[in-house]
């Protein structure tokens, strides 16, 4: 079926879905399809987005969330910290908002340079806040991975001297897609927690139910963990993140910051709430990402391209081989986002779309090969 079609049949689903529930009101029809809401080409899969979202609900309060965006939102702010908090069994003064996670990376490091010295994280990771770390006078010392793509932790702990300020933890990992058991991730911190701030960024926990760690800041003074509502809520332009600590850390991250919490907007913390609410949505958007992320894998497996098995919304993958220049073979066809992370090395990372989208990638790369 053409993409064109596909998106008129969506948002006639859509609108179905929406006149349904202003009739009848609740509760709210199973779902089985949401709208592609962006136009069909090209193919955008580069920055790990939920290429299904926002959610309808999330639309919707977002939607009359323009109308108070006149007002300050001291109270909304206090209530998106008690869901999230409800969400993960911690209270209010455990959390931290921000426009995004990757501002409350950046104020991690702010905190942790205090005292200068060095951040430890793998190679390759998420490394956006890296350059603002170092002028903040932290360097960044890169742990390789282990050869099957995942964060070497026994040489991470080796690692650390009187020196580390803080070690980063992306679990799962970005590009790879990888992530470590409960058991081995609960013994890393246990260890990486005497010396130093451990900051875990879980991004990507909530799309597979891969294990978070974020009980463990009862027991650990120093370990935050980092958390978005731009991946498998859909959220990612609206700028919704939050940290988790104690609370003492927790403040002393808000005494570093102007003003505390005020990161996002009225119509971010509307959306976010009604995010939270739209369980139909997350369980359709993890399944659907499921499929997509099979008929990829199955393609690369035909095509004979190595791949990482990835517990998250991307896929790493060696692009040396492909006969051609897989970023460009696939941008010549409209398809952006292949991207490889590790410098001298063919391997490359591609979020992962629609069904629809991954079928048009593997037929691509069957045509060129
Ligand atoms: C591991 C990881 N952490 C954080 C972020 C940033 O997310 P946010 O949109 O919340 O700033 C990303 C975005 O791709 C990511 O992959």
């Amino acid at each position: 079926m053409q993409r064109r079609q596909l998106i008129k049949n969506a948002a006639f689903t859509m609108l179905s879905f929406s006149m349904a529930r202003d009739l009848l009101g609740s509760p709210l029809p199973k779902v089985t399809s949401y709208p592609i809401h962006e136009s069909a080409l090209p193919i955008i899969l580069r920055a790990n987005e939920n290429p299904h979202g926002p959610s309808p609900l999330a639309r919707a309060a977002m939607q009359e969330a323009i109308a108070i965006s006149n007002r300050y939102q001291w109270d909304m702010n206090g209530v998106l910290k008690e869901r999230i908090g409800a969400l993960t069994n911690h209270s209010s003064a455990h959390i931290t908002l921000g426009a995004g996670s990757s501002e409350l990376l950046g104020l991690v490091c702010l905190w942790a340079s205090y005292q200068k010295g060095h951040v430890l994280a793998s190679e390759p990771t998420f490394k956006l806040w890296m350059p603002a770390a170092r002028k903040m006078g932290l360097a960044t010392k890169l742990i390789p991975l282990t050869s099957t793509k995942h964060n070497d932790l026994q040489q991470i702990l080796s690692s650390i001297t009187t020196e580390t300020r803080l070690v980063y933890l992306c679990n799962p990992n970005n590009p790879t897609g990888t992530a470590h058991d409960k058991q081995t991730l609960e013994t890393f911190i246990e260890q990486a927690c005497k010396s130093c701030v451990v900051l875990v960024d879980e991004a990507y926990t909530d799309y597979y139910d891969s294990p978070s760690v974020a009980h463990l800041i009862n027991r650990y003074p120093n370990l935050v963990i980092a958390k978005t509502f731009s991946k498998v809520y859909g959220m990612a332009g609206a700028r919704v993140g939050y940290l988790l600590a104690q609370p003492a850390l927790i403040k002393s991250l808000n005494e570093l910051q102007a003003w505390a919490n005020a990161g996002p907007s009225a119509v971010s913390m509307r959306g976010a709430l009604a995010a939270m609410d739209d369980v139909a949505f997350v369980t359709f958007c993890k399944a659907e990402n499921h499929k997509a992320k099979e008929i990829f894998c199955n393609g690369l497996t035909d095509l004979k391209i190595p791949f990482i098995p990835s517990v998250t919304s991307f896929v790493y993958f060696d692009g040396a081989a492909y006969s051609k220049s897989v970023p460009n073979f696939l941008q010549s066809h409209q398809i952006l986002g292949a991207r490889s992370f590790e410098e001298n090395r063919s391997w490359l990372r591609l979020s992962v779309g629609t069904t629809e989208e991954m079928k048009r990638v593997v037929e691509v790369l069957q045509a060129g090969r």
